[in-house]
């Protein structure tokens, strides 16, 4: 694997962050793609430090040229790129009744729009290379439902459509397509912020899931590192729980 080349986006921290440092340490070359470009600097830094390599990269998923103008920079400096992961995200906790108009297109724009414009932005590459990985992180809110969710699950649940269509059209290709919903992956800026707004103290959450611990960010970096390797070539459209039990199928 060490000559391809990733894009993740949201990756300045938390998830993101886990996963380019796995993929980094799997000899793979990384953008390190988020709005917060001085964080994302210190990821970048971090994996060159340790032999890796990697650029921080600052755009907003929602924003085509900002994008755009990201994957060039990424191109040029390392090739190529082949596999995309689209873990950006943001996260909200609204009755429904409450939900406005701006907080539902700011939701839809960034958790479903963004992997829409990455996605598409990146495919030249793959086709032209016959080869391409494509992960979505999406979430176990959109498999189960959660209450005062219904603007985030619901864009979770795009992306796992979005996730399935993709599979079917780009497999032909060379390209898979997949999508890992996690569930209560600690130590985030996301989850820390809404941990007080869940229904239940994060210790009850524990108790109830039946591994018996909250997820850490390197638990969905080792299923990613997988859905882009070569022994995953067989897999695709498919949805990789990596959730310690919390959903089942
Ligand atoms: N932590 C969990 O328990 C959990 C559970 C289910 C799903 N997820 C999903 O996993 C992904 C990562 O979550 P996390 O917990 O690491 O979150 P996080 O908030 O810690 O990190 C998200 C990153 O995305 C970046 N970002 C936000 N909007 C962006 C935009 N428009 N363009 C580019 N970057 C942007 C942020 O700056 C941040 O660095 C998200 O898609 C989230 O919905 C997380």
């Amino acid at each position: 694997m060490s000559q391809k080349v990733a894009l993740v986006t949201g990756a300045a921290a938390g998830i993101g962050a886990a996963i380019c440092r796995r993929l980094a340490a799997d000899g793979i070359a990384v953008g390190v793609l988020d709005l917060n470009i001085a964080d994302a600097t210190k990821v970048a830094n971090g994996i060159v430090s340790s032999g890796g390599k990697a650029i921080a990269l600052q755009a907003s998923v929602a924003d085509r040229a900002q994008v755009n103008t990201a994957l060039d920079s990424l191109r040029s400096e390392f090739g190529p790129v082949t596999i995309v992961v689209n873990n950006a995200g943001i996260t909200g906790w609204v009755p429904f009744e409450e939900l406005t108009d701006e907080l539902w297109d700011r939701m839809m724009e960034i958790n479903l729009k963004g992997t829409f414009i990455v996605t598409q932005l990146a495919l030249p590459d793959m086709k032209a290379a016959q080869w391409g990985r494509i992960v979505n992180i999406s979430s176990s809110s959109a498999q189960s439902g959660t209450a005062t969710m219904a603007h985030y699950s619901a864009s979770k649940g795009g992306v796992i459509s979005l996730t399935r269509t993709l599979a079917l059209e780009l497999g032909p290709l060379g390209i898979t397509v997949n999508n890992i919903p996690p569930a209560s992956i600690a130590g985030t800026v996301m989850f820390e912020a809404t941990k007080d707004k869940m229904p239940m103290p994060v210790e009850a959450i524990q108790k109830m899931l039946p591994v018996r611990r909250l997820g850490e960010p390197e638990d969905i970096a080792n299923a990613c590192a997988w859905l882009v390797s070569e022994d995953s070539s067989y897999v695709t459209g498919q949805t990789i729980g990596v959730n310690g039990g919390r959903v089942v199928s």
